[in-house]
């Protein structure tokens, strides 16, 4: 089974530029066209939030559009620029989004991985939260298959990162999640979106990691004290995480065969439950041609700042 991992399109209505400068809804094009050209087409597609720039209903109806030629499942959870009555008025149809209650969270059973969905918006703020409530469902979740091998989705990473202005605005109450989490050794993976760059790192048990925006991504800071977080377009990507029966004597215990995808593995690991997961990144080529400078070298990426309170939904 493979998992497409897509995430922070920030898609804008037709015609418009995410502040102004970046192109979001031709790149989110440009890796749907990757995901349906791959030779193994992934299973499933999660969309890890921020899927809209400011969360209106004309930017949820750009996004269903161009999400239409995905001919795999697609589940989508909301980031902090989302709004959750849009998301759940466009996409309502699609039948997995709960049709009440304060949050979209839900699970897919379906797939031979068992995949978790976790709302983490704090409406009107940039940060995350797993508030009691939500520890409380997703601890129930858990506890209806505990041997499953399950991979949970969300936005804001319950982890830190290093990238230390980003990691203000993460997803708060993270220690009580990864309590929770310690006590289940099925989770293969907990995988996230908002930092808009490729992350992995060991957590609570299980491996964290954060997938590449299809647009713009956040500045490489990692000083304490740096400067505020700023976007650079930098290549865009999506993550693959890729899941197959496998004999936990053999020889490739620790790296599944590749598959014949443009992706290099970079995590895997077997559970002993005869099966193992690795983990990839795929580059999405840029609709358009990289700028040189006059001598021939490449120019530098251009850096921009994010907008509002580290850009959380705003109505312009
Ligand atoms: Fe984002």
């Amino acid at each position: 089974m493979i998992i497409a991992q897509i995430t922070d399109f920030h898609v804008r209505p037709r015609g418009k530029l995410a502040y102004g400068v970046v192109d979001t809804n031709a790149m989110l094009e440009a890796a749907v066209a990757v995901l349906e050209a791959m030779p193994s087409r992934p299973d499933v597609v999660i969309g890890t939030g921020d899927l809209t720039d400011c969360g209106l209903a004309e930017e949820y109806a750009v996004l269903r559009e161009i999400l239409e030629p995905l001919s795999m499942p697609v589940y989508l959870v909301p980031g902090n620029h989302d709004r959750r009555a849009e998301l759940r008025r466009a996409f309502a149809s699609d039948g997995y989004l709960p049709e009440d209650g304060d949050f979209l969270h839900y699970v897919v059973e379906d797939q031979a991985v068992r995949l978790i969905g976790l709302d983490t918006v704090v409406p009107g703020h940039g940060h995350g939260r797993m508030c009691d409530v939500r520890l409380a469902w997703l601890e129930q979740r858990l506890a209806e298959e505990a041997s499953r091998p399950t991979l949970i989705f969300m936005h804001h990473p319950p982890f830190r990162t290093g990238l230390v202005d980003m990691d203000k605005i993460n997803c708060a109450n993270g220690e009580a999640m990864a309590r929770l989490l310690r006590g289940h050794d099925n989770i293969e993976r907990v995988v996230c979106g908002h930092h808009h760059r490729p992350i992995t790192t060991r957590w609570a048990g299980t491996i964290g990691s954060v997938a590449p925006s299809t647009a713009h991504q956040v500045t490489l800071d990692l000083q304490a004290g740096g400067c505020p977080a700023s976007f650079v377009l930098e290549p865009p990507g999506l993550h693959l995480h890729m899941c197959r029966p496998c004999d936990p004597h053999g020889p490739d215990r620790h790296f599944p065969r590749p598959l014949s995808l443009p992706a290099r593995c970079r995590i895997s690991r077997s559970c002993g439950r005869g099966r193992a997961i690795a983990s990839g990144e795929v580059a999405i080529p840029q609709h358009k041609r990289p700028r040189f400078a006059a001598d021939g070298r490449p120019a530098p990426a251009p850096s921009f700042h994010q907008g509002g309170h580290h850009g959380q939904a705003e109505d312009h």
